[in-house]
């Protein structure tokens, strides 16, 4: 059975992120969608939050499930009898990293094959950070993540700027005389 894991940070999942999940689906046995460290980005919601809002979002299909690895994608990969990595495409300047990593992991892991999905058109405007930064300012992100997860994303965004702003609180200094 051929199984196509989807890795990411998922930041938190977005619509763009389900919208490959299902089209993958579509395509394969079965999809292992992945929570995984990417080692430029300090994640704003843990790694059981991530998982636990990616499983609310796909429990209804079957074929998905959801896991986490903090370890290499290509050693991840091992555990499954004929994985295949797929990564979404949002645009050229997603590419030269993407590539790049394809062949980083199929260097440490011979037996594993990356494949490419575009991105769909209304979606490639989107990403995480976008989201994160709509809900600081409590801005409708409905357009953006599933429906399942908006009200915490927008908890922990608001909860998040609140604690910031109070520790950007200018501290005068004490005149004395
Ligand atoms: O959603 P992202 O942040 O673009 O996902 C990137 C991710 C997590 C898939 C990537 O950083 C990754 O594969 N991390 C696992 C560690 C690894 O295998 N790194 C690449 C080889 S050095």
């Amino acid at each position: 059975m051929k199984t196509a894991i989807y890795p990411g940070s998922f930041d938190p999942i977005t619509l763009g992120h389900l919208d490959i999940i299902l089209r993958v689906a579509s395509v394969f046995d079965k999809v292992v969608v992945c929570v995984m460290v990417n080692a430029g980005k300090r994640p704003h919601f843990t790694e059981e939050q991530r998982v636990d809002m990616i499983r609310r979002v796909v429990e209804k299909y079957p074929k998905i499930t959801v896991d986490s690895s903090s370890g290499l994608l290509a050693e991840y990969s091992k555990k499954y009898e004929q994985p295949v990595v797929v990564k979404g495409l949002r645009a050229m300047s997603d590419f030269e990293s993407e590539f790049q990593m394809a062949l980083i992991n199929k260097r440490i892991n011979p037996d594993l094959d990356t494949l490419f999905m575009a991105s769909s058109e209304k979606y490639t405007y989107l990403s995480s950070s976008l989201v994160r930064e709509l809900a600081e300012y409590a801005a409708d992100i409905s357009e953006f993540v599933p429906a399942e997860i908006i009200s915490e994303v927008t908890n922990k965004m608001q909860s998040g700027r609140i604690t910031r702003s109070k520790n950007k609180q200018i501290q005068y200094p004490v005149m004395t005389e």
